[in-house]
């Protein structure tokens, strides 16, 4: 069957901006499926909604800015009521893979803050086990060589993101890794070696932070939530 996956996206995205209330400091997140929640957001913002947001990439800011969103400081709050964000990967024990659109270190310090973290998804993005969606790692690019050399080792070969044959840069100005695991069986153990890697800044795996999937599919929304 084909499946209309655009369409998952956006009754995912409207799901979950329900959970918004006046008043909510709200963390936006990045990519296409994100997109749609920002761009329901900006209308609910038009028709009054008050909330003060925090994005996690600059492309967020811009779109969110855009629409008219209020836009503050991380810096200047001690907790975010709800995030809502996409992911490349994830399982129904609310498991990620995040990064595909290289924003994971912003992301994952928002969602450490965050009491609520949403994420939405089409219905391709779920998974018995992690690892299919080559893992995303962000590194100092001084380092890259010799973090290239250790993740062999482990067993996750990678290669630097290139755009257009050109490395690709994060808004901080690193490189993204894509590493390939194929099959993370123990996400938490290869989560705890990598944040032990000297030059590491974040990777894209996603453990105990997730609160809520919504998946959009076959024109309704599934969630699944935190035991
Ligand atoms: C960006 C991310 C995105 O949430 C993830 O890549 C999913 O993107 P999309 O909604 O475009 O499939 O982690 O760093």
């Amino acid at each position: 069957m084909n499946k209309d996956l655009e369409a998952e996206k956006r009754l995912a995205a409207l799901e979950a901006v329900k959970f918004l209330k006046p008043g909510m400091i709200v963390g936006l997140g990045t990519g296409s499926t994100a997109r749609y929640a920002i761009e329901a957001i900006g209308e609910m913002v038009k028709e009054g909604l008050s909330i003060r947001c925090i994005p996690t990439s600059n492309a967020t800011k811009e779109l969110a800015q855009g629409l008219g969103i209020a836009i503050i400081d991380i810096n200047s709050i001690d907790a975010i009521d709800i995030t809502i964000d996409g992911a490349d990967e994830f399982t129904e024990d609310l498991l990620l893979i995040k990064g595909g659109g290289g924003a994971l270190l912003k992301e994952k310090i928002v969602a450490s803050l965050t009491k609520k973290e949403i994420i939405i998804a089409d219905s391709s993005k779920k998974v018995a086990v992690l690892g299919k969606f080559k893992l995303p790692i962000e590194v100092i690019p001084f380092a890259a060589g010799h973090i290239l050399n250790q993740l062999k080792l482990l067993k996750g070969p990678a290669t630097i993101r290139k755009v257009s044959g050109k490395p690709f840069f994060t808004d901080e100005g690193n490189y993204i890794l894509d590493a390939d695991f194929d099959s993370i069986k123990f996400p938490a153990l290869l989560s705890a070696e990598l944040n032990n890697m000297i030059g590491i800044v974040a990777h894209g795996l996603f453990i105990n932070l997730a609160s809520t999937v919504i998946m959009g599919i076959n024109g309704a929304t599934e969630t699944f939530n935190k035991v």
